[in-house]
Order: structure tokens, then sequence, then C-alpha cells
């Protein structure tokens, strides 16, 4: 064990971690596209309900297993377990969803390294450089290995200062400068025509297709994978939330930024391809379907930058330096759940244990890259389609069924002495046996039939 666990130094310096954390990629660019591609509104209704119904209990689960444990996740589920038997569990759960998150992190990274790339390009123009400029904007696989690494060894760097000279102090400074961005080009985008056609596209929804399987599906991974679910993640800082605090609101203030600026997002990115549109670029295919997500961001979104001739240079600029630093938000987290095992378990020193997990990263991430075609698409549906939802209906399973009633209550009193007469504790417990896992496991069934 290390000698002194860290532990965030305040309540804004947690929300801002676990919504940094939280907000990422699947905000801005996951949920936008695919409410775009299935029904504008009515998957967005659908979202919130999930978030709220069944991706905040499961959130507050990881939570409360990692405050109670103060530990990394192995150990911290290994401290509610009660036999031999359970104890494997945890371990298979803890490990499992620290392998989970470290190959996310792995295709994490380069989908990061494109968007500093990307962030690159329109300064190599102003600074008059066509070559890097063209360098920087086309697939190659140099750019790639290039990025990919760039983007972990600045994710190693934050991780090995600790929580909180490393992610706290980070995620205070990034979150905010992230919210800036994202309200200015959203007043900017709003002024340009087309938007409010997109406007429209987005909020008014089509009911039709609310109870489309397909749809519940995508809507509960993309709360999922927007909560960092599944991962052990939230267990691990959960671990650094002072006894002090209370869990119930710290949880639901989390899950409601997450949800918040997943919405804000797409205020930006819908009306933007309705703007591209209007200046000409494609955004449906030939068969009237929304062009592929990558597409979206890298060639619609590219297209309407150049279209505004240079002040796209600084819109486009703004545009990813917006997406790179909700990455570095979210990649951080996921670099802490096994640099946290590593350093208890194996009572490693924090430096080298990031430096060496970070390079053990680095090694897949590459071997992604080399393999590309095969493995890309991959590691991404065994981590967000399998790892998550199974490893997250776990966790659930371990408050549920293993852990006992009045420990469980004892833990969340701290910081919050008023619960047991309130609502929450009058659902939850419940919520989090039976209805919580068999949700999740229905709608995982049936993302593996469809
Ligand atoms: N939630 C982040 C997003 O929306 C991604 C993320 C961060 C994540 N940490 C995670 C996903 C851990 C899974 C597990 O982009």
């Amino acid at each position: 064990m290390s000698a002194v666990r860290g532990e965030f130094s305040s309540r804004f310096g947690f929300i801002m971690a676990a919504a940094g954390s939280a907000v990422g990629l699947g905000n801005i660019w996951g949920f936008p596209t695919q409410t775009a591609s299935n029904g504008g509104a009515a998957f967005l209704v659908a979202y919130l309900v999930l978030a709220f119904c069944l991706a905040y209990p499961a959130l507050m689960a990881e939570l409360t297993i990692g405050r109670h444990g103060q530990a990394n996740a192995v150990t911290s589920l290994r401290k509610i377990s009660n036999d031999g038997w359970q104890k494997h569990f945890a371990f298979v759960v803890g490990f499992g969803g620290i392998i989970c998150a470290g190959l996310i992190l792995s295709f994490y990274a380069i989908v990061a390294g494109w968007m500093i790339s990307a962030t690159l390009e329109p300064v190599a123009t102003l600074a008059g450089s066509q070559t890097a400029s063209t360098w920087l904007s086309e697939q190659s696989l140099s750019r790639d290995l290039l990025f990919t690494a760039g983007f972990i060894i600045l994710t190693v760097a934050i991780i090995s200062k600790g929580v909180e000279n490393g992610i706290e102090k980070w995620s205070k400074r990034l979150m905010p400068a992230l919210l800036s961005i994202l309200f200015a080009l959203i007043i900017y985008v709003m002024m340009q025509d087309g938007a409010m056609t997109g406007l429209k596209a987005y909020l008014v929804p089509d009911f039709s297709s609310i109870l489309d399987p397909e749809l519940l599906v995508s809507a509960l991974g993309q709360a999922f994978f927007s909560l960092s679910l599944g991962t052990s993640v939230m267990i691990i800082y959960g671990s650094y939330i002072s006894k002090k605090e209370n869990l119930v609101s710290l949880g639901a203030y989390v899950t409601l930024i997450d949800v918040f600026i997943a919405f804000v997002a797409g205020l930006l990115i819908i009306p933007a391809m309705y703007v591209a549109q209007a200046q000409g670029v494609e955004i449906f295919s030939a068969t009237g379907e929304l062009l592929s997500e990558d597409t979206l961001v890298f060639q619609v979104l590219p297209a309407l930058f150049d279209g505004m001739g240079t002040i796209g240079l600084f819109v486009g600029f703004a545009f990813f330096a917006l997406m790179s630093i909700a990455a570095l938000t979210s990649s951080i987290s996921m670099l802490e759940a096994p640099v946290s095992y590593a350093v208890e378990r194996f009572s490693l020193n924090r430096l080298s244990a990031t430096w060496l997990i970070g390079a053990i990263i680095a090694v897949v991430s590459f071997t992604i890259i080399l393999n590309f075609g095969t493995l890309f698409g991959f590691v991404i549906a065994l981590t967000t389609k399998f790892g998550q939802p199974l490893l997250g209906l776990m966790c659930c399973l371990f408050v549920g069924w293993i852990w006992y009633r009045n420990s469980l209550l004892t833990e969340i009193q701290q910081g919050c002495p008023e619960v047991a007469n309130g609502i929450f504790w009058k659902i939850w417990p419940w919520y989090i046996k039976f209805i919580c896992p068999i949700a999740i496991g229905l709608v995982f069934v049936s993302s593996l039939l469809g």
C-alpha cells in the first residue's frame, strides 16, 4: 500500500474531475451524431430517461464502492466481499474493469490524436506551411503514430502528478475552458444560414422510433460510455472523495453536467451540419442516411470551416481544441484506473507506474493503428458493447446482493446523515438489486441479437 492516498481537495475539484471523465468525445462527438442518425429528439428523450434511471444508479454504485474501500477497484470490491468465492468475483470485476479502461484508452488515444492534428492544421495554414498542413490533414501512419504517442504522453504527464496536483488541477483548468469554447462556437454557428433547420431536426422528436430496441440499445450504451461506467474508473474517483461529502448529490451533479454537455454539444454539431449543407456540403448519403460519424467530424465540419475563409481557420482551431480538451480530461481518468492498481498492489512509485503503464498502452495503440481495419472496430465493440455493460451490471450485483445493507447505509450516511429518511434510500437499494441488472441485461442481450 502506498503511504498516503490522494484525495480531491474540494467538492468543486471532484465534480470537475468526474465530470471531466464523463464529458469526452462520447458527448461532443458520439451523442450528437447518434442523435442525428436515430430520430433526433426521440433519441434525446430515450437518452435522458436511461441516463437518469439506469446510469445514475449504476454510477452511485461505483462511487459508493470506491469511497467505502478507499482503494483501487480490486481492493475496494474485495472489502465488501464476504467469502472466498466473492473475493474471486471481486478480482474478476475489478481487474476486468482495469483492463477495459486500458483498452478504451488505447483506441481513445488514436481518436484524440486525430483531434490534436486537426487542431494544429489551421495553425500550420496560418503560418503559411502548406506541406505541414497537408500532412496534418491527411491520414498517414506517421501522423497517427506520432499524435497517438503525443496524446498518451500528455495523459501520462498529468497522471504522474497524482490526484490533487494532476487530475484535479488540470480538470479545474480544462473544464471551464471547454465550456467557454463550446458556448462561443454555438453562438457563432447559430448566426449562420441553415442553423435553424438543424435545430428543428434536433429538437422536434419523431416518437415513432422511441421504442425501437436498436435506439434503446444505442442510448443505453451511450449513457454508460458517457458516464465512464463499468471500467472501475468511477470506483477509483469515488475512493478519492472525502467521507465528509454527500455522495448522493455529487453523483447527481456529475450526471447532470454530463447530460447537459451532451445536450449542448448537440446544439452545436447538428446545426453545424445543416449549415454545412446550406453551403453545399453533402451530409446525407445517396440512400438518405446521415453520413457516418467520422466522415461528419473529419470531412463535413472541416469543409464547413474551409468555406468560411480565414475566420474558418480560427473556428476550426477552436472546435478541435475543444475536442482535444474533452478527450484529455477523459483519458486521464482511464489511465488512473490501472495506475492506482499498480501503485497500491505492487507498491510501485507513482511516476514509474504511470510511465510503465503508459508505455504498455502505447504499444497496444500502435498495434491497433498497424492493424486498423481488423482491430479498431473490434476493440471498440469489445469494450463498449460487452465490457462496460457486463462489468457495470456486476457492480450493481455487488452492491445489491453482496454488500450488507446496513454497512452500505452507513457508508452513504457519511456526509449525508439524513439519507435514510429520504427518497433516495427508499428507491435506490431496491433499484440496484433488481431493476438495473435486469434492464442492463435485457439491453445487453438485445444488442447481441441485434
Ligand atoms: N465518458 C467519456 C466520454 O464520454 C469516455 C470515458 C472516460 C470513458 N473514461 C472512461 C469511457 C472510462 C469508458 C470508461 O467520452
